[in-house]
């Protein structure tokens, strides 16, 4: 039987601690299916075709279990359409585990044969998030070692004005 887990999630962009969290689950998973969420309703700094190239870029020497696709809709009806039994979150702290136990449960009401999995952040990066890079990078700090190389050049060509 082939275990199949979907990695969904904005990655506006991608940081380490995303980054990090895919290797691992690429480890824990016969295929990995890296999940960018494309919402009309939000204005992201990245576009949704730039997030999925800059992930594909990131993971480029993962090996070739993992994929990018970009979706819209429900993080389960994604998860079908890859026949994925499982969706996997990264956990920083205890902040994050309110809004991931009820997004866990409610995927859980949505599809029972779909469980959440979550992985710890790596220690090191547990601090991290897309939206203090963002703003580092927005006011020319270094970001290298918060996000993969190839988000760190976007976001320097980004905010280079
Ligand atoms: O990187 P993020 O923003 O924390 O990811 C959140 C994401 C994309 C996993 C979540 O918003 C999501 O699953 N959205 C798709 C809509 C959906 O399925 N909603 C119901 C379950 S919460």
């Amino acid at each position: 039987m082939s275990r199949v887990a979907v990695f969904p999630g904005s990655f506006d962009p991608m940081t380490m601690a995303h980054l990090d969290v895919a290797r691992r689950a690429a480890a824990l998973f016969d295929r990995l299916v890296i999940g960018v969420l494309h919402n009309p309703k939000k204005s992201p700094v990245f576009d949704i075709d730039e997030r999925v190239a800059m992930i594909r870029a990131s993971v480029a020497d993962f090996d070739a279990n993992v994929q990018v696709e970009a979706f819209d809709g429900l993080t389960v009806v994604f998860a079908e359409r890859n026949e994925a039994s499982f969706i996997v979150r990264g956990l920083r702290a205890v902040s994050d585990f309110e809004a991931e136990l009820q997004m866990a449960h409610t995927n859980r009401k949505l599809q029972r044969g779909v469980d959440t999995v979550f992985l710890m952040s790596a220690l090191e990066f547990g601090y991290l998030s897309s939206t203090l890079a963002k703003e580092v990078a927005q006011f020319g700090g270094d970001v290298s070692g918060m996000v993969p190389p190839p988000v760190a050049a976007a976001l320097a060509a980004r905010f280079a004005s």
